[in-house]
């Protein structure tokens, strides 16, 4: 059930671990540099990402820092978390929520995966996750996706979410020294009620969401 929040009342203070069907989404520690380090650090990762390969000493900070908050109580504010195998305890990954407006309860998704864990649906898992959380706990609207639609991975992604492709913005960054066209997908709230409606009609077993 999707809530419409009173104005002022959009925040989010989840309960970790978060669960889903195989993964835990929780803060960040210390203790993931090595994993995060073992991605977040390969060229072919960073590729349509806006950062650059990073170093131990870079993750290690951000995690302490700017990675490091765990609740979103204004806009502006940014919700990253570690992707964990529930089996194993492994970190597959990292997502974020992205609180862009209190006005118009706009958000965005993001995620990055460890290739190592690729295909197995983990990033799509965790990200719907992502929009469970932002429509239905925080009480945003719309939800956001772009991506370097060179990007056929990432698309695939939000594809599988039921996003929709709303716009091609024809080279429209100077990204990594070369002009990038960027493709931008959106969920509102009511078309994620209504694909978890969909979903639960009649049928049993299957995922709440597309
Ligand atoms: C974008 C990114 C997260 C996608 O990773 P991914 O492994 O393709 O995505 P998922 O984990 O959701 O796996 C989906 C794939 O697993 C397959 N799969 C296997 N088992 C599955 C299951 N149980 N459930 C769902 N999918 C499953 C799907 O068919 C799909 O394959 P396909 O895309 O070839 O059709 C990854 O490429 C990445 O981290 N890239 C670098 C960072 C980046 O570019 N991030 C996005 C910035 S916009």
């Amino acid at each position: 059930m999707v809530r419409v929040p009173d104005d002022g009342d959009l925040t989010l203070r989840p309960d970790y671990p978060i669960r889903t069907e195989r993964l835990l989404l929780r803060p960040l520690t210390s203790g993931d540099v090595d994993a995060l380090h073992a991605y977040r650090s390969r060229a072919d990762v960073c590729r349509y990402v806006p950062f650059e390969p990073m170093d131990r000493r870079q993750i290690a900070d951000r995690v302490a820092g700017q990675w490091a908050g765990t609740t979103l109580t204004a806009e502006g504010q940014f919700l990253m978390l570690g992707v964990e195998l529930a089996q194993t305890g492994d970190l597959v990954g990292d997502v974020i929520l992205m609180f862009h407006s209190r006005l118009h309860r706009s958000g965005e998704i993001g995620y990055v995966f460890d290739p190592r864990f690729a295909g197995r649906g983990y990033a799509t898992e965790a990200a719907r996750e992502l929009l469970r959380l932002g429509f239905e706990d925080l009480g945003l609207h719309r939800i956001v996706a772009r991506l370097d639609e060179r990007n056929d991975a990432s698309a695939r992604v939000a594809r599988r979410l039921g996003m929709r492709q709303e716009a091609r913005l024809v080279d429209n960054e100077m990204f990594k020294g070369e002009w990038t066209s960027e493709l931008d997908f959106a969920m509102l709230a009511a078309e994620w009620a209504a694909a978890g409606d969909r979903a639960s009609v009649g049928r049993t077993a299957v995922p709440r969401h597309p």
